[in-house]
C-alpha cells in the first residue's frame, strides 16, 4: 500500500475534546495526540509523535479560549507541513473571534479579519459549525481557504421535537433569525424574536414583542453562542415576568464564560442544552455525524 492511501491523521490536542475521539472512532482516521508543554515563562511547545510525511493531516481544535490555543494550533500546522504532510485541514467546531466583525470604536481591530488571516495562512481548509455570521454573511468573505459551515439547526430542531411538547421558539435578537426561523420550520413550531441592545460585555437589555397568544407554550430560547449568559438570562426573566413556564435554553456553542450557568439558573431557566462544539456538561446535541460528513468531502478532493 502506498503511503498516500493510508488513513488521514487526526491530530487532537490532548484532553481538549471527547468530540475528536468520537470522530476518530467513527471515521477512518488514525488519531494522534498533540502534546502541549507550557514552559514556566508561558511559552508553549507542541509535539506530534507520529510520522507525518506523505500523510493528510486534520487538526481538531475547538476554539474556546482562543488566545490560549492559537499559537500551539498554528505551530502544529506549521510543523506538520515542515515535516512533509500532504495537506493540513482544520476542524474547529467552534470558531472564535467572529463577533468582532466591525470596528465598533475608532482604532479597534476588526478581530475576525486578522484571526481569519492567520488561520487561512496555515491551513488548507476549514470545517466549522454555525460561525457567528452577522455583518459578514459568508465565511469566504473572511477566510481565503475552502470552508464548510455545518448547521446545528436540524439536530437542534430534532431535539426540540423529541423533548418539548408545545414549544415556542424564542430568538433573543434579530440576527438569531437565521437559526430560530429555520429551527421553527423544522420543528413545526411558532417563533418570536426579541430586540436586544448591548451596552457592554455583560450588560444587555432585551425587549419582548407581543406574546399574549403564546403563553400556554414552553419557551425554548435559541442562540448560537451562550457566553456570559446575560442575553439568555434577561430573556428568561422577561418571559417569566410575562407569565410563561420556565424556559429551556438551547445554544450551539457552550462558551459559558464566568458565572453564566449560575446566572441562568437564578433567572429561572428550566434546562440548559447545548451542542457539543465545545465540551460541556450541558451537551445534548451531537454534531459528530455532520462534521464528519463535511470533513470527508474535503478529504475526497485530496485523495
Ligand atoms: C451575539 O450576538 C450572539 O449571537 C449571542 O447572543 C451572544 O454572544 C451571547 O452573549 P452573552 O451570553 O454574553 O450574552
Amino acid at each position: 500500500m502506498s503511503e498516500e492511501r493510508l488513513n488521514p491523521l487526526l491530530l487532537c490536542f490532548e484532553g481538549r475534546s471527547p468530540f475528536a475521539n468520537r470522530m476518530a472512532e467513527q471515521g477512518d482516521f488514525e488519531e494522534v495526540p498533540v502534546g502541549l508543554h507550557r514552559f514556566p515563562d508561558g511559552e508553549s511547545l507542541v509535539r506530534v509523535d507520529a510520522r507525518l510525511a506523505g500523510r493528510h493531516c486534520v487538526v481538531f481544535c475547538s476554539l474556546r479560549s482562543p488566545d490560549e490555543i492559537l499559537f500551539p494550533l498554528l505551530s502544529v500546522a506549521y510543523t506538520a507541513r515542515e515535516l512533509g504532510a500532504l495537506s493540513v485541514g482544520l476542524v474547529a467546531p467552534y470558531l472564535a473571534y467572529m463577533r468582532q466583525d466591525k470596528r465598533f470604536h475608532s482604532g479597534e481591530a476588526v478581530s475576525a479579519r486578522p484571526f481569519a488571516h492567520l488561520i487561512s495562512n496555515h491551513f488548507d481548509y476549514l470545517v466549522t459549525v454555525d460561525p457567528h455570521l452577522h455583518r459578514y454573511h459568508r465565511l469566504d468573505a473572511l477566510y481565503r481557504i475552502p470552508a464548510t459551515v455545518v448547521s446545528a439547526v436540524p439536530l437542534m430542531a430534532d431535539w426540540i421535537r423529541r423533548n418539548i411538547e408545545k414549544p415556542l421558539l424564542v430568538g433573543p435578537d434579530q440576527e438569531s433569525l437565521q437559526w430560530v426561523g429555520a429551527a421553527a420550520e423544522l420543528a413545526n413550531a411558532p417563533f418570536i424574536l426579541l430586540e436586544k441592545t448591548r451596552h457592554g460585555d455583560e450588560d444587555v437589555d432585551v425587549k419582548l414583542p407581543e406574546v399574549a397568544n403564546w403563553r400556554e407554550r414552553t419557551p425554548v430560547l435559541i442562540d448560537d453562542i451562550l457566553s456570559t449568559g446575560n442575553t439568555m438570562s434577561k430573556t428568561v426573566r422577561g418571559l417569566i415576568a410575562e407569565g410563561f413556564a420556565p424556559p429551556v435554553c438551547l445554544a450551539v456553542h457552550a462558551v459559558f464564560a464566568g458565572q453564566a450557568e449560575a446566572l441562568l439558573t437564578e433567572a429561572g431557566a428550566a434546562r440548559l442544552v447545548t451542542a457539543n462544539s465545545i465540551a460541556h456538561p450541558t451537551n445534548a446535541v451531537d454534531l459528530c455525524d455532520p462534521v464528519l460528513h463535511a470533513l470527508r468531502e474535503h478529504l475526497k478532493t485530496r485523495r
